[in-house]
């Protein structure tokens, strides 16, 4: 019998990647958008769980506006905490374990190696608290859960630093890129075929972090990207002062995740080779 999996958030970036290799994998793939199913509602919630038969719950729907969210604190917690809570009660009822797509940004970035899954957690933005937020609600409300922190993700179907830095470069022949904010870069699609793994493995349930491994600056990560792609473009290192925007970053977020999903470098390679 095929195993059917609920995709929230289905339109998108991850959404969209994770359905289509979880089709490709033989599994029957319920693609719920925000227009199908407001994870805001907890009844339309429990409702769209007695009319489906679920036996997973990828929840990717996400408020993930990271500077406006300092302004919008209330819908980034209705959406990250509220939303989560109702689909971690819904699928509670019926049984059914649930993925939680989370992020680097619930920790602080103080510290100067990669954050494992036990570190203390000490979001210094009103994005990274409403899903740490949900981190908790998840944890509260259905023990059957695996909590997924991924980070600085690019991919196929949503805005992202890898598109800017190309489509920038394709009228600019300088540009200025913060060097001091380290991290690990996630292809949407290796981070889909890692929660597939972590399911079909039947890892045991609590926290994981699925991204790319080692560690880079988005000025690091952006010189990538011009090298793998050829294009002749002056990039300027500056720091997090000389770029401000509303939302404060960690300085240092990078995670460990055990060389789960494989290096940041080779992961760009193939998404960039064949876009
Ligand atoms: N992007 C990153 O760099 C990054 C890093 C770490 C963790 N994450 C996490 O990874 C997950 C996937 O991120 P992503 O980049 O794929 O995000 P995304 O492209 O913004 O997708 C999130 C989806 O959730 C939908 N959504 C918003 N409010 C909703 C609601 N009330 N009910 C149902 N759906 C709703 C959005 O629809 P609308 O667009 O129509 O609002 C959007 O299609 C999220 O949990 C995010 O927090 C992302």
């Amino acid at each position: 019998m095929k195993k059917t999996l609920l995709i929230t958030g289905a339109n998108g970036m991850l959404g969209q990647d994770a359905a289509i290799v979880f089709a490709n994998s033989g599994y029957e793939v319920l693609k719920a958008g925000k227009s199908d199913l407001d994870v805001t509602s907890l009844d339309a919630v429990k409702k769209y769980f007695s009319q489906n038969k679920i036996g997973f719950v990828l929840h990717a729907a996400a408020y993930t506006k990271v500077d406006d969210a300092e302004t919008n604190r209330e819908l980034a917690f209705l959406v990250n905490a509220e939303g989560t809570k109702n689909v971690a009660i819904a699928a509670n009822e019926k049984a059914i374990p649930l993925i939680y797509i989370s992020t680097d940004y619930v920790f602080d970035g103080k510290k100067t190696t990669p954050y494992l899954t036990d570190d203390v957690t000490n979001p210094i933005n009103v994005y990274g608290a409403s899903k740490l937020a949900g981190e908790e609600n998840i944890r509260k409300e259905n023990p059957h859960h695996y909590i997924v922190r991924t980070s600085w993700l690019y991919g196929k179907y949503g805005k992202n630093f890898v598109d800017t830095m190309i489509n920038i470069s394709k009228n600019q022949k300088s540009l200025r890129v913060v060097n001091d904010q380290f991290g690990c870069p996630t292809w949407s699609v290796d981070l889909a075929n890692g929660i597939k793994n972590l399911i079909e493995k039947k890892s045991p349930f609590g926290i994981y972090h699925l991204c790319g491994s080692g560690v880079t600056s988005w000025f690091g990560l952006a010189n990538k990207i011009f090298e793998i792609l050829e294009i002749d473009v002056e990039v300027t290192p500056v720091s997090t002062q000389e770029f401000p925007r509303p939302a404060m970053r960690p300085k240092f977020s990078a995670m460990e995740n055990n060389n789960i999903l494989c290096s940041w470098e080779s992961a760009l390679r193939e998404y960039l080779l064949n876009k």
